[in-house]
């Protein structure tokens, strides 16, 4: 063990169970948090939390390690962490990158679906439903629903479904029924909106798997707790490789899963800083009018509210209705976020960092072309967060690559098209200009 790392080898090894040492928690963070529901989904809430506390926590008919069994063997974790050699060079301090894009299904989202839909096998229901905005966790969902035989519906926003073909084809492939949500803008907020209606209408049999850190207790908590299994092997990793913990954690955030998922571990950890990037958008300006916020840094400029069975920040107008939220990307095209982050960011622990669509889309080309890594432009934004902020960055820096950008290649497509991108391949073989 290393003079950086003070924990005793016993808690190293606890480390490695989900809920290991945060114990029964209320679901409060601070003022964030709760559970606010209508009557008719208490019952699920209650049994969810009961289930909760005793599979996960305690490990009940051995939950724990069946989950761990088949993430490792269905997921192909441990993910690795990789030494960046041309970023490292280019930002003068070592950068290693956690490779969640390498987990099944190309992206982290499969620690908390193939968690969730085992724990709802756990919990003798027969039905998986699900929300999806980029797609990632709706195909997650499909391929855990699939692996562990559970019949699924994915809710997916009209407007996400045009930009995320290839992953509504997936969800198909993998046996899932996908129903397209055309209320407002047909996005993520819709979808949430739409799948908590199925659930207060089915809970009987039904388990909804929701996708991020958002939702009423136990979801915020539960979500991280399947999502840690990232920060649990990268601190391992990195004290191996390099003999300490990181100085710098960084994640995209949008509802926030893979940025609590990257954190948790290293929260005690008070040498190490915790970077949180958000969608900029187009501009961090808002239309109060029109009432859309171009884009979705909810931890950078939203203020408390209660949307989707949370009290949390939100991107809202002065009247408290929640405003269109815009990413490049659509995973962070969210105008909430997780209650555990919002806390957070207010104690001073993490730092919430907004990046634009133009640095993000630089990052999406600037990874790819040095490090041969084409990464989703979720993830991108971390790395638009490295070109801007390495100078204040310590000598250990931790990126996750949240995801794979397959995904993405039509959208990025298009939107290097609009603009005058640094370092993207010459665009007109691809536009009609050849
Ligand atoms: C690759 C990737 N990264 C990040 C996110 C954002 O979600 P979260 O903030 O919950 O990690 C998504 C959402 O779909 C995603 O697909």
């Amino acid at each position: 063990m290393s003079e950086t790392d003070t924990r005793t080898t016993e808690e190293t090894e606890t480390a490695r169970r989900p809920g290991r040492r945060r114990g029964r928690e209320d679901g409060k963070f601070g003022r964030y948090g709760g559970q606010y529901v209508p009557e008719a989904l208490m019952p699920a809430i209650e049994e969810l939390t009961d289930a909760y506390e005793r599979y996960v926590l305690d490990n009940e008919d051995g939950f724990v390690d069946e989950f761990r069994e088949r993430l490792a063997e269905f997921g192909g974790r441990p993910t690795p962490l990789q030494r960046a050699d041309r970023l490292s060079e280019r930002y003068e301090t070592e950068v290693y990158l956690k490779r969640e894009d390498l987990l099944h299904g190309g992206a982290h989202k499969l620690n908390n679906a193939l968690g969730q839909v085992l724990l709802a096998k756990y919990m003798g229901k027969e039905r998986i439903i699900a929300e999806t905005g980029a797609g990632q966790h709706g195909t997650a969902t499909a391929m855990a629903a699939a692996h562990l035989d559970m019949p699924c519906t994915i809710y997916m926003g009209e407007r996400d479904i045009n930009r995320q073909r290839p992953n509504v084809f997936r969800m198909k492939l993998n046996g899932s029924e996908v129903k397209p949500v055309t209320t407002g803008r047909g996005t993520l907020k819709e979808a949430i909106s739409e799948t908590m209606r199925d659930w207060a209408e089915t809970v009987e049999d039904t388990h909804y798997v929701i996708g991020s850190i958002v939702g009423p207790h136990p979801f915020p908590v539960m979500v991280r707790d399947f999502q840690a299994v990232i920060s649990e092997e990268a601190r391992e990793q990195a004290i191996e490789k390099t003999g300490g913990v990181p100085t710098d954690v960084v994640a995209c955030a949008g509802g926030g899963s893979n940025t609590m998922g990257t954190f948790a571990e290293f929260v005690d950890d008070e040498s190490v800083a915790l970077h949180a990037v958000e969608a900029g958008g187009s501009t961090l300006e808002v239309d109060e009018e029109a009432g859309v916020a171009p884009n979705s840094a909810s931890l950078f400029a939203g203020d408390e509210g209660v949307l989707h069975g949370a009290r949390t920040k939100l991107l809202q107008d002065s009247d408290g209705q929640i405003m269109e939220s815009h990413s490049v990307s659509s995973g962070l095209d969210y105008a909430g976020v997780g209650p555990e982050l919002a806390y957070l960011v207010d104690e001073g622990r993490v730092d919430p960092v907004a990046v634009d669509d133009d640095a993000a889309l630089e990052g999406f080309h600037r990874l790819s072309s040095t490090e041969g890594i084409i990464p989703a432009l979720e993830t991108a934004h971390a790395f638009g967060f490295l070109e801007k902020h390495h100078e204040k960055l310590g000598e250990r820096v931790v990126v996750n690559v949240s995801g794979r950008g397959d995904k993405d290649l039509d959208a990025a497509i298009e939107e290097t098209d609009k603009r005058d991108v640094d370092g993207a391949p010459d665009m007109s073989m691809f536009t009609g200009g050849m």
